[in-house]
């Protein structure tokens, strides 16, 4: 009887524990990214290719191509997406002054207001642990502070890293942890404006990896919102990145952003808890275009930030939850037209039964000719023996795209001296070429 007590026990004990797990709310972090274009991650076309952990997590996850931010420019934007309400309802526009100026310097008395309802208070209200890591922008006097709307931890600054300021005539913006300044841009976090390092991102990543060792182990949901603004002039990356990049320092910025996120990602599945955190990389806006090489690239939409336009509004939009999020969704080969069984995402081996389109009267290729048809049974015959005749005396030959070496681009094509364009690529190292679009 007891030995039945104890089991019906265990047994109890193992079910609640199974729908607690089951039930146990996702985690949530965000990747928002500052100023960084559509066009500057790999997978969305940039040629460089410079951002494989981002790529890497597009083939993992799921990509957004069409993914708007509320606003071209960082406070509106950043306002709405933690408020879920356009700016000029929550407050984050301006009418004294064309639209365009509706941001955060450290002048502006305003900020996000009260009454709205932030994404970490309901959060917090559902038990989870939040801490923002790096620019915050919704205002700066204390009031409108990240851990008096919801956060519960915060390392990083309230205004854009302008500066070096004297002091006198302007402060140097703070650096926060939590509720207290730790420093000061150029001061005590420094960015050198001349050689643009700075180990802010370092420091970033850090904060990041930490925070999530904590919350894994202490098993309540967290909300990490990782705020990074290395592509926000003035740009910075850490030693180790500056110079690596094929764009510049903007592209160095980028590099080190995306090892960043790969730290992120990797800790993730390291802690065990990739499984139940629904990670989204996005940017607040295009890329700065009037930045020119120190901006970055909104891919083939016109202009960028503080416009209107797709370049100022469309972004870079990764969602990645391993076992949730089916991997490898969102690159639309064939983008408006969908027609069952031929733009089909997988690859489908057709060779036991071709598809046949009749290209004269169906030069879009819409609509294959059914198998059981007369018309295909007709002239599939036809076709097939024209193949297997060319198959027969078909010479292969060696295979020459099964292997990839970066040091093999175009880095200096003869000529290339007279123009300027001469580049340095990387030591040789061969690997089997992926194709991970
Ligand atoms: C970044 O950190 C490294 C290693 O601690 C240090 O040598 C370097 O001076 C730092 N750079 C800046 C700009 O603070
Ligand atoms: C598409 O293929 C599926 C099986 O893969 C089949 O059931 C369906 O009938 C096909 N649709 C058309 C329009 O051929
Ligand atoms: C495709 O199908 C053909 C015929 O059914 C088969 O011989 C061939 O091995 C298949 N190819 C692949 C890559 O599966």
């Amino acid at each position: 009887m007891a030995d039945v007590k104890v089991l019906v026990l265990l047994m109890f004990t193992l079910s609640v524990t199974c729908i607690r797990a089951k039930e146990k709310p996702p985690n949530f972090v965000i990747m928002l990214m500052d100023d960084m274009g559509w066009g500057d991650l790999g997978v969305f076309g940039e040629p460089n290719k410079e951002t494989p952990y981002l790529d890497k997590m597009a083939q993992e996850g799921m990509v957004l191509p069409n993914f708007y931010s509320a606003n071209p420019l960082c406070s509106p934007s950043r306002a709405a997406l933690m408020s879920g309400r356009l700016p000029i309802r929550n407050g984050f526009y301006t009418t004294n002054d064309h639209a365009r100026n509706a941001y955060t310097p450290q002048v502006i008395m305003g900020g996000i207001p009260d009454e709205e309802i932030l994404l970490p208070e309901i959060l917090k209200d559902a038990g989870y642990r939040n801490k923002i890591i790096g620019k915050w922008h919704l205002g700066q006097q204390p009031q409108y502070h990240p851990l008096k709307h919801g956060f519960d931890e915060w390392f990083g600054a309230p205004n854009c890293h302008f500066g070096p300021y004297n002091n006198k005539n302007t402060p140097n913006i703070p650096v926060y942890k939590n509720a207290e300044m730790v420093g000061r841009y150029y001061q005590d976090f420094v960015i050198d404006k001349q050689t643009g390092e700075s180990n802010l991102t370092q420091m970033y990543i850090q904060e990041a990896l930490t925070f999530l060792e904590a919350e894994a182990s202490s098993g309540s949901p967290f909300f990490l919102y990782w705020a990074v603004d290395a592509t926000h002039e003035p740009l910075y990356a850490s030693k180790p990145f500056l110079g690596k990049s094929h764009r510049g320092l903007y592209g160095d910025a980028v590099m080190e952003l995306d090892f960043g996120v790969g730290q992120i990602l990797n800790k993730l599945m390291a802690l065990g808890v990739a499984e139940n955190t629904f990670v989204f990389f996005s940017s607040d806006n295009g890329a700065a275009t009037y930045a020119k090489t120190h901006g970055g690239s909104n891919g083939p939409f016109l202009c960028g930030k503080e416009t209107t336009f797709e370049g100022g509004m469309r972004e870079p939009a990764i969602a990645w939850w391993p076992n949730r999020i089916k991997p490898g969704q969102g690159i639309d080969f064939c983008p408006g037209e969908s027609i069952a069984n031929v733009t089909t995402h997988d690859q489908v081996n057709n060779t036991a039964q071709p598809l046949l389109f009749h290209v004269g009267r169906d030069p879009g290729e819409k609509y294959f000719i059914r198998p059981h048809t007369s018309e295909y049974k007709q002239n599939i015959g036809g076709i097939l023996s024209v193949v297997e005749d060319h198959k027969k005396h078909l010479v292969p030959g060696k295979p020459q795209l099964n292997w990839c070496d970066n040091s093999v681009m175009n880095w200096s094509p003869p000529g290339c001296e007279k123009l300027g364009q001469c580049y340095k690529g990387p030591p040789s190292n061969p690997q089997k070429c992926v194709w991970p679009h």
